[in-house]
């Protein structure tokens, strides 16, 4: 009896640790939303305001001799340079505009702007989007599919991506695929890796799974499933 009442007090912790597990994992999500917004805003605003007046005075100023100049004008291009990056790194962080562009059209912003800078086609159908998600699920599918085409950038090198959505049965699956490097799924990632770990993780708060196909040199396919109610 006494331990049979053990059991039951210890199913009964399990059940609530993980409940708070997860309130606390939504929290955290929450904070990080709240802290790209702004970083972002940061960036974009102070930092990059003032890289851009650093840029122009460098570019209209001239010491008058040769060597001088040739020094003012590069520095003047690496300023460029940071702004760029300072830029890009502002868009990558700012949250999401799903409330005013729906989460179909911010799915194609992010593809169309990856295919557009590495210049190769991009296909997509993602009407299925169009359909209504929890808050949540659809902010997920959204970080999700951001993740996935940043990784394309960083490691891929495709000739061709494809960025698609269905329906089957009470699921949504967005699919991410690209003709890249590819990797070996199996190796284990060292601590500097994040990008996989947080999808498989954000996904598995709204009842959703991360699935990753992919060989060395044979592309990459990510397969993000959700309910559509959760
Ligand atoms: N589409 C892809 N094509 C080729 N390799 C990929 C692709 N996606 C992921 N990888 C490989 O898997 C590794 C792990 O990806 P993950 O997103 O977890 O980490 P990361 O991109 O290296 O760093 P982080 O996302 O934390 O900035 C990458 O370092 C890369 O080697
Ligand atoms: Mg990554």
């Amino acid at each position: 009896m006494g331990r049979e009442r053990l059991m039951w007090a210890g199913m009964t912790t399990g059940k609530d640790d993980r409940a708070l597990r997860r309130r606390l994992a939504r929290r955290l999500i929450a904070v990080q939303e709240e802290q790209r917004l702004r970083l972002s805003r940061e960036l974009h605003d102070d930092l990059g305001q003032m890289l851009a007046s650093v840029a122009l005075e460098l570019h209209n100023v001239r010491a008058g001799t040769e060597g001088m100049d040739g020094r003012l004008e590069r520095a003047a291009m690496l300023v460029d340079r940071l702004s760029a990056k300072v830029h890009d790194a502002a868009w990558n962080l700012r949250p999401a505009d799903l409330d005013r562009l729906g989460l179909r059209a911010s799915v194609e912003d992010l593809a169309t702007m990856l295919c557009s800078q590495l210049g190769i086609p991009c296909e997509m159908d993602l009407e299925a989007l169009s359909n209504p998600l929890p808050a949540e699920t659809a902010l997920t599918l959204y970080r999700v599919a951001q993740e996935a085409l940043t990784n394309i950038g960083k490691h891929a090198q495709p000739s061709r991506i494809s960025v698609t959505a269905h329906i089957q049965d009470d699921r949504m699956r967005l699919t991410i695929e690209d003709d890249g490097r590819g990797f070996d799924g199996r190796a284990e990632l060292g601590p500097g890796h994040l990008g996989l770990a947080g999808m498989r993780e954000r996904l598995a708060l709204v009842g959703g799974e991360l699935t990753v196909e992919t060989a060395t040199m044979k592309g990459t396919t990510v397969y993000a499933d959700v309910p559509l109610a959760h």
